[in-house]
């Protein structure tokens, strides 16, 4: 047993959902699942691994959103927070920690953070020009206000940030601006703000960026192009705003974007608090930590994040990796609230198993920018081809043989040619085949490698025919029930219930989390071992399903 401090320290995140709304399958396609598959393995290779994520919970579309759905802010921002981890668990996202920004831990560290950067000369007040409502007597932040894109040129952006091109500037910048509650045109009005200064800071950040090797390319050459433009300095308070007090100035609030990152320091914090752990062995050691966001929020987690825990000085590592996902489209189309295209995960979950979601999502998505879309029958064909045939139907096969042949007990191998020794192979190389392409966040490849392990499964039984080859039956039903058993560990990630409905369809030992990864290469299934009747593991979607959904989501698709 390895002791505590040689073991290897893994920090996953996920970005932090705002606390305003339904998540839907873009989120878990990008964000959420890619995230989970990294941490269950990392589980099964005996890492010590924490998940983490919490709820984004400050800022002005959060406050806009509570005072729309008439709930006090804080039951508003509860219920989202209990929304969001429920729908999240019931997909099998499998949190340590789900924690929340609107915490005494955040606030904390978050005041933590602002006192160092000013004391680091980091911080520095300034005279910025803001929007002014005198219709409705407000200071229009970010989302209060919406006009085109300085940048872009792109129309109806909000005051931050720009959806279409990614990049953030100040609300003044905005063209053509607008009072978002009243449509008329805003005063320009100077107020002091206090100011980071990243451009004192971008030369480090671009050096930790072009040194990491592990990031996408696609993604650093991207940033890259800020950094030749110039990196500005960043405002990061407001007035009448929904967030944390700064520590030196009383009616002034530090900006959600500057919170809300340090919220995964705060939700390792309280997992450690709850654990008797050290969370300062996650984020000052050696531990690797590891963000999974969507495309959409490159800008703050590469540039301002890093710069916040350099310019503390308090020794934070910096990120190891930050895997990127591009975004999901349903049928062909972006997703869009306002025009109700779109599947949350709580329909999701609702219609279909969770675990199809997972594999279909997984399938489509390879780690790069690009784009993927949800289309039912895609879904259908590959969930019905993949996991019900070629894996369902391959295990329901081989258990039912054993039943029928050898009263359900695993058969002691004796012939053996070529085919036997290539399967045997196969099922060697799997879990370092898989767990390198996992490794390397190519979550898409290692669920493909998998599926065509199942494949060499398939095509070595009909070769080997064992319902009425007797010389080669007892052989080739030993290695399938192993290569049951791999799948089984193989699939954990990705397709947890299925890996515990295979597992247990085999009677193995305990639970299949508490199996080892690299166990996935051996032929540890004694002969003589007894399992369990066939199961249907994983029924085919058929058409009648798939209408019903359709109808029900009510979308048209
Ligand atoms: O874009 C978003 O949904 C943000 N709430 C993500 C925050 S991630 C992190 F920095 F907290
Ligand atoms: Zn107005």
């Amino acid at each position: 047993m390895k002791s505590d401090g040689e073991v290897k320290h893994i920090l996953v995140t996920a970005a932090l959902p705002y606390a305003n709304g339904e998540l839907h399958l873009g989120h878990l396609k990008s964000t959420y699942l890619p995230a989970d598959i990294y941490t269950r393995y990392h589980r099964l290779k005996g890492s010590k691994v924490i998940y983490v994520c919490g709820s984004d919970q400050h800022g002005t579309p959060i406050e806009i959103g509570a005072k729309k759905s008439g709930k006090p802010l804080l039951k508003y921002i509860e219920y989202w927070h209990r929304k969001h981890h429920e729908d999240l668990r019931r997909v099998g996202i499998s949190f340590d920690e789900f924690y929340k920004t609107h915490s005494k831990e955040n606030e904390e560290l978050t005041k933590l953070f602002l006192r160092k950067l000013l004391e680091n000369g980091y911080l520095y007040k300034s005279k910025v020009k803001v929007l002014y409502c005198p219709y409705d007597k407000m200071y229009l932040s970010d989302r209060y206000v919406r006009g085109t894109c300085p940048y872009c040129g792109a129309e109806d952006q909000y005051g931050d940030y720009c959806e279409v091109c990614g990049r953030t500037y100040e609300v003044w910048e905005l063209k053509n601006p607008r009072c978002a509650i009243c449509g008329r045109k805003p005063e320009v009005k100077e107020v002091v703000h206090y100011k980071f200064k990243l451009s004192k800071l971008a030369h480090k950040v671009e050096e930790w960026l072009k040194n990491n090797k592990r990031l996408q390319r696609e993604v650093v050459n991207y940033v890259l192009t800020w950094f030749k433009a110039g990196i500005r300095d960043w405002d990061i308070t407001r007035e009448n705003y929904w967030g944390i007090e700064i520590p030196f100035e009383k009616g002034k609030y530090v900006y959600v974007w500057f919170d809300a990152p340090i919220g995964y320091i705060a939700a390792t914090v309280k997992w450690a608090k709850e654990h008797g752990e050290d969370w300062e062995k996650f984020w000052k050691g050696n531990a690797e930590i590891v963000h999974f966001i969507g495309k959409d929020i490159i800008y703050h987690h590469f540039i301002f994040w890093p710069a916040m825990l350099i310019g503390t000085k308090l020794g934070f590592s910096l990120p190891s990796m930050i895997s990127v996902r591009g975004f999901l489209t349903l049928e062909g189309r972006k997703f869009s609230k306002s025009r109700g295209w779109y599947i949350t995960i709580g329909e999701g979950v609702k219609f279909f198993k969770p675990d199809y979601l997972r594999f279909y999502l997984t399938l489509i998505t390879p780690h790069s920018l690009e784009d993927t879309d949800f289309n039912l029958k895609d879904f259908k064909n590959l969930v019905n081809s993949g996991l019900c045939d070629t894996i369902g139907n391959l295990s329901y096969r081989v258990v039912s043989l054993v039943h029928k042949k050898f009263s359900g007990r695993v058969p002691e191998p004796s012939a053996k040619g070529d085919p036997e020794e290539n399967l045997v192979n196969a099922i060697k190389v799997a879990p370092i085949k898989v767990g390198n392409l996992i490794e390397s966040f190519d979550f898409k490849r290692a669920l493909e490698e998998i599926l065509s392990l199942a494949r060499i499964g398939n095509k070595y039984m009909n070769l080997r025919e064992p319902w009425k080859n007797s010389e080669y039956s007892p052989t080739s039903l030993y290695l399938l029930i192993q290569l049951l058993k791999s799948l089984s560990i193989l699939l954990y990630p990705f397709t947890p219930n299925i890996s515990e409905s295979l597992w247990t369809q085999l009677k193995l030992n305990g639970k299949v989390e508490e199996a080892k990864w690299e166990e996935a290469g051996n032929l540890t299934v004694e002969p003589g071992h007894e399992i369990s009747p066939p199961k249907i593991i994983a029924p085919r979607i058929s058409d009648k399903e798939l209408r019903k959904a359709v109808e029900l989501l009510g979308r048209n698709v």
